[in-house]
């Protein structure tokens, strides 16, 4: 079997896994839960909408990509399962049906808006391992940037 090697000590491997795992379950569910509104939107500007959620989708996996693998990376087990999503989740269920294009905008800024407030809450505590912390202030700065743009469509 291989042996991996870690360059960060186990202790702050981790302190560190528990800073990413609840931003990870929190950018599975923003890519889970904008794709369901990209699908079930109607009304004017339906077209710029429908096609920002992907955009934020897209970006939004990029980063929970890098956060699984770094944590795996510093040897610790990142968990992305649809389970512990659904419990670790800290967003309002949207409704399933037809969501008019307003309260989507509502919703996808309420869900950047409390996932960024909730890692930038993770990020002084993780200067332990500053690439890790790197990882959360970068998701942070893409999360803020969506946030504007859907909140300046309002
Ligand atoms: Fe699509």
């Amino acid at each position: 079997m291989s042996k991996i090697e870690y360059s960060v000590d186990s202790e702050v491997a981790k302190k560190i896994h528990d800073l990413l795992q609840p931003t990870l379950v929190e950018l599975i569910d923003i890519a889970l839960t904008g794709k369901q509104l990209h699908w079930t939107i109607i009304g004017q500007r339906f077209k710029d909408v429908h096609e920002h959620l992907d955009e934020i989708i897209d970006s939004v996996r990029v980063h929970s990509d890098d956060i699984a693998e770094y944590i795996t990376t510093v040897g610790q087990i990142p968990d992305g399962t649809a389970g512990t999503v659904a419990k670790g989740r800290p967003f309002e269920d949207v409704p399933i049906e037809s969501i008019d294009v307003e309260d989507v905008l509502n919703y996808t800024a309420q869900m950047l808006k409390t996932a960024s407030q909730n890692i930038r809450g993770r990020i002084d505590a993780a200067d332990i391992d500053p690439v890790g912390q790197d990882h959360l202030i970068q998701t942070a700065a893409t999360l803020d940037k969506h946030l504007w743009m859907i909140s300046a469509s309002r």
